[in-house]
């Protein structure tokens, strides 16, 4: 199962970088708002350690402003996949990308139907929000479950990132499906490495050491 790291939190993606957890990453506009930072530098920040796919996002709203913001950001570095929303204007990109060989990320997806299209317009990824179909009352890993028959199917090489993902049992829930990949907020990552019994028992075994006799 891959990692990605789903902020634009340069200091994040480092710690869980030297920690083997980063197989790529993923931004969007909202993130990289929050970082109050130009954005090439950011992007190229993250690039200079990480060598899996990055994902930026195109705000443009119609297919030849997407197209242009495509290229441009792919021409930063080497190793982006250019995020591109779930609409018609979007397919159209994500398709003429694929011809030009440029990676895509077909984000903002919230059905089956939805990620059946990305795939057939030649996604490399494709990113259904599980946690923002959780908030409205529907269950967000079902898609999952569903567009991972899909694709088996027919065969699709698109790769499922299950994004929007809110808690720890999000990501062990995408474990037991066999999702391909899992963007991972940094929060989420942290509450993943503790357990109170795992402190509990680091302290034992801390304080009977100092019970043992030394010479
Ligand atoms: O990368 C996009 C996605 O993960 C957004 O998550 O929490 O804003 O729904 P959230």
């Amino acid at each position: 199962m891959k990692f990605f790291i789903d902020t634009a939190n340069v200091e994040a993606i480092r710690k869980a970088h030297e920690r083997g957890m980063v197989d790529g990453v993923t931004t969007n506009p909202s993130l990289v708002a929050k970082e109050g930072k130009d954005f090439r530098k950011i992007v190229d920040e993250i690039a200079s350690f990480v060598t899996g796919p990055i994902s930026l996002e195109a705000v443009s709203e119609d297919a030849e402003g997407m197209m242009k913001e495509a290229r441009e950001l792919n021409s930063w570095i080497d190793n982006a996949a250019i995020k591109i929303p779930m609409t018609w204007e979007g397919l159209k990109v994500v398709k003429q990308c694929a011809d030009e060989g440029i990676q895509t990320n077909v984000t903002l997806c919230f059905s089956a139907n939805q990620a059946l299209l990305a795939a057939k317009a030649g996604a490399s990824f494709v990113s259904p929000f599980i946690g923002r179909l959780d908030d409205v009352g529907h269950t967000g890993m079902e898609l999952i479950e569903s567009i991972a028959q899909i694709y088996v199917n027919y065969g699709f090489e698109t790769e499922i990132i299950v994004a929007s993902i809110r808690h720890p049992i999000h990501v062990y829930e995408a474990a037991l499906i066999g999702a391909d990949i899992a963007t991972i907020p940094p929060a989420v990552l942290d509450k993943m490495v503790n357990h109170p019994l795992t402190d509990i028992g680091i302290q034992k075994f801390l304080d009977d050491w100092k019970k043992v006799p030394k010479k």
